[in-house]
């Protein structure tokens, strides 16, 4: 053999090991959004007048619900999401459409999740459109939210007495998701107490919620007169100890939010202290555990444990928001890897539905309540929105 041939059949034998060229953030956010189009266009198309998707039942068919669930406004922002990506003018009129469904909450919920509600929808239809006739829903359901705030304990009440419960005024760490709501409507609408109800809120649950390891509780319950801790424990997660893998990811995306929102240096340092928890944390592929506590991934038995697409979507999401504030570059850089990590593992067969199929929801594989045995292994909207948004933050991080 020549020496020239030799050289040439050492080279192929190099291409042909090495792994295929990674697919760039451009090649990947076209492909995700040409498959969120399609679903996005065939979900609308099955709705009725009044109804949204929720997720798929046990018996593998849709599910919907109406505006007053919690996840109402997730659709509408992830089509939002999807018109803003493609320019699609038949996108923009599902969005709209699906956003105006919506119009009742202000006079119709009394929810703390009225700010994932209306900001998710009417938030980023206000952005993309600047129409001001949205405005009056927006204002009214800030106005809402704002009858949640318990001035003595200086917290908005997450839930209502429920029959059962030893709640008098109980607090969930994904609370810290509806202020954006009342941050920006501050600035609309020149209302300061909106934004001091939320800095007080953010405050309180950042020196109450957190253990030493800066994972966080699910629920803390208040006496609202004077802020005492009556209980600290768990609805969704394994244990009231334990660490409910959504609960962090929520923590993580409010803290960051809270900085961008009023540059308070303590909201980065703790959104800084939650991903640090988070992050040694996440399997291989960087999709989370439902808990990070489940018993089995300390023995190894990781395929026993089931993986929620929705916490890892949004800790991709909030982790591509939080790179951009931190000062340290090899920080910022590792925040921007993981969340570069999860949104390719989301990105693949395994998580991301194939156009035509999961009833129309984009990515597979969430959990909504594991121990109430709701919406286990399921799609999600909520996954589908924060997935939508960590591709285009990621895509924009790289340009
Ligand atoms: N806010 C409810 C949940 O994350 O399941």
């Amino acid at each position: 053999m020549n020496h020239k041939f030799s050289i040439l059949l050492a080279g192929a034998a190099l291409l042909s090991s090495c792994s295929p060229v990674q697919e760039s953030m451009d090649e990947l956010a076209d492909r995700v959004f040409s498959i969120a189009a399609e679903q996005i266009k065939a979900t609308d198309a099955r709705l009725g007048e009044t109804e949204l998707p929720r997720t798929t039942g046990k018996d593998g068919e849709a599910v919907n619900s109406d505006y007053r669930w919690w996840c109402s406004g997730f659709f509408p922002g992830s089509a939002w999401y999807a018109y803003e990506y493609t320019g699609d003018a038949n996108l923009k009129d599902i969005a709209l459409k699906n956003t105006l469904k919506l119009a009742g909450i202000p006079d119709n919920v009394d929810s703390h999740d009225i700010g994932f509600m209306i900001w998710c929808s009417y938030g980023n239809a206000l952005r993309l459109t600047g129409d001001t006739s949205l405005l009056e829903t927006i204002h009214a359901s800030a106005d809402k939210l704002c009858t949640r705030y318990r001035p003595g304990a200086g917290i908005i009440q997450s839930w209502n007495a429920r029959l059962g419960k030893d709640w008098i005024c109980p607090v969930i760490i994904d609370n810290m998701m509806n202020l954006e709501l009342l941050m920006e409507c501050s600035k609309l609408f020149e209302e300061p107490c909106y934004a001091e109800i939320s800095v007080s809120h953010a405050d309180v649950t950042m020196g109450n919620h957190f253990r030493k390891d800066n994972s966080s509780y699910h629920v803390l319950d208040y006496n609202p007169e004077n802020g005492e801790i009556r209980h600290r424990h768990t609805e969704q997660g394994l244990a009231d100890e334990s660490a409910w893998a959504r609960g962090q990811a929520w923590g993580l995306y409010g803290y960051t939010m809270m900085y961008r929102e009023c540059g308070k240096d303590e909201y980065l340092a703790q959104a800084e202290k939650i991903a640090d928890y988070i992050i040694p944390r996440l399997p291989e592929d960087g999709v989370c555990f439902w808990d990070f506590n489940v018993p089995e991934i300390r023995l190894g038995q990781y395929e026993m444990v089931k993986r929620d697409a929705s916490a890892a979507a949004i800790v991709a999401s909030a982790l591509t928001e939080l790179a951009s504030y931190v000062e340290d570059a090899i920080k910022s850089e590792g925040y921007l890897a993981v969340a570069e990590k999860i949104v390719r593992t989301l990105a693949s067969d395994e998580y991301l539905a194939k156009a035509g199929e999961n009833n129309g929801f984009i990515l597979k594989h969430g959990v909504g309540h594991y121990r109430n045995d709701s919406e286990v292994d399921v799609p999600l909207t909520y996954a589908d929105y924060y997935f939508l948004e960590a591709v285009i933050r990621l895509k924009e991080s790289m340009e």
